[in-house]
């Protein structure tokens, strides 16, 4: 019996079976040798959601739920966002190392010079409605922009491949800017190459008659270090999401695409806009006691709550509670963080929440800096979509280069009625 496997003893026929552990992990196709008869399928896992299943190998982020930990490419994300900045982060993500100084610089150079969009996809977001919603406008032109730049499917060159990164990271925050503009008919404002990633983008979004936009330091660190916690999260729903759509060899925009659909979805990225809306349902601290009541009765969800991997407070979550403290200060307080704060300690005391393991996540209190922030509560997923951008690309060129990849298709349990014969339509019951 070897000491690295599993012993595997099927009741059904007395047989038994030896399969190594690695990592951690069996092979699930090694269960398929389990079998009854020559003839049967043989044995699969059944794991809805994936809870179980590791679907890849990954080097780039590390979450311990336990312990609430997240490292980027082994960096303790206290200490990123801490010292670095989102475009260092972003190349350190991408390429595995920090950059170096020259390499710091040409990176820079490169994001800050592909920042214009194609002004037909300004043409495009002019066709929504005025009231479309951002999110909805950004996964549309995403994927718009695949049929600017058709060299884009040329995924397994190394070189097309860098250029697409450096201009899907690049006009991520153009894209986003334009969307909101045009729900406030606001004529769009183009990109300033002085500034910052996070500069620029407030540039884009708030500039209004001024020839040269200021960002506020304080606020321009605060959305860097945002973009910092939320630039990667390993096989989230959608990492997965690009992964699986990538897997297909699309090219990287439809991906991305993919991503930033899954991104929307009020249980993901949408949890911050869900998270502020809930805060301002409950309108008052008062009335907490009684929302958490309905929520244990089961009448919705806690937004902004609970993780499928962090058992413990979300790291990121306790980071951006210190950011919070620092944008108050300029911009006042969020009269919401009472509230917040009110929901976070009856919750974290309470029964229900202690034993399911709940605490806030990274959505809990981003909404709140957002809100202060001036950012419209409908923007808040795009504001999630901008950084996790070069989480996606990484996650997605990790995938293209692993030889183990091969086009993700799922296995199901078919429990549908077995064969039967059609029968015309005047015949059927
Ligand atoms: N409020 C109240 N109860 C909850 C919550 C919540 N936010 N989250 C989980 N539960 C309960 C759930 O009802 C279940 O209880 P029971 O065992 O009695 O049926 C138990 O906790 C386990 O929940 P689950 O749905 O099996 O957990 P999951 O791992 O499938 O879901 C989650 C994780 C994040 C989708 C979920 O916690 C949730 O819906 N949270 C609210 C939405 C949210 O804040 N999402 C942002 C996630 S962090 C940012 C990101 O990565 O996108």
């Amino acid at each position: 019996m070897a000491k690295d496997g599993l012993s595997i003893t099927d009741n059904r026929t007395g047989s038994s079976l030896e399969i190594p552990i690695t990592q951690g992990t069996i092979g699930a196709m090694d269960l398929r040798q389990i079998k009854v008869s020559e003839d049967d399928f043989g044995l699969m896992s059944y794991d809805p959601a994936f809870g179980n299943t590791a679907s890849c190998k990954s080097t780039i982020t590390f979450i311990d739920g336990d312990k609430g930990i997240l490292r980027y490419r082994g960096y303790p994300i206290e200490q990123l966002a801490e010292g670095s900045n989102y475009l260092e982060t972003a190349f350190l993500i991408l390429h595995g190392e920090l950059p170096s100084k020259s390499e710091y610089e040409e990176w820079i150079y490169d994001i800050t010079h592909h920042t214009i969009i194609h002004e037909n996809i300004k043409k495009f977001m002019e066709g929504f409605r005025y009231d479309a919603h951002p999110m909805g406008m950004l996964l549309s032109t995403v994927g718009a922009l695949s049929t600017f730049y058709p060299e884009a499917k040329n995924i397994f060159d190394e070189n097309v491949r860098k250029k697409q990164i450096h201009r899907l990271i690049a006009k991520m925050p153009t894209l986003a800017a334009f969307a909101y503009r045009h729900g406030r008919g606001l004529p769009y404002a183009y990109p300033d190459n002085d500034l910052s990633y996070a500069g620029n983008f407030l540039n884009m979004m708030f500039k209004m008659t001024e020839s040269k936009y200021k960002p506020n330091p304080v606020i321009e660190r605060a959305l860097d270090i945002l973009f910092i916690l939320h630039a990667d999260h390993e096989q989230n729903c959608s990492a997965s999401a690009v992964r699986a759509v990538g897997s297909s060899h699309v090219d990287p925009y439809s991906a991305i695409a993919a991503g930033v659909a899954a991104l929307y979805g009020p249980l993901h990225g949408g949890a911050n806009e869900a998270a502020l809306r809930m805060l301002n349902e409950i309108g008052s601290k008062d009335k907490v006691p009684e929302f958490i009541k309905r929520v244990k009765a089961g009448e919705g969800r806690l937004m902004g709550f609970g993780h499928r991997i962090y058992k413990a407070y979300d790291p990121r979550a306790k980071i951006i509670k210190e950011t919070a403290d620092k944008v108050f200060e300029v911009t006042g307080m969020n009269p919401l963080l009472e509230i917040a704060l009110e929901v976070e300690r009856i919750a974290l005391e309470d029964d229900y929440f202690i034993k399911r393991r709940l605490y806030p996540n990274v959505d809990f209190y981003t909404g709140l800096i957002y809100q202060s922030l001036g950012f419209p509560v409908d923007i808040f997923p795009v504001l999630f979509a901008i950084p996790r951008t070069s989480g996606w690309l990484a996650q997605w060129e990790e995938m293209l280069i692993d030889k183990d990849t091969r086009i993700a298709r799922p296995r199901q349990v078919y429990v549908g009625k077995d064969k039967r014969d059609f029968k015309a339509i005047g015949k059927r019951r």
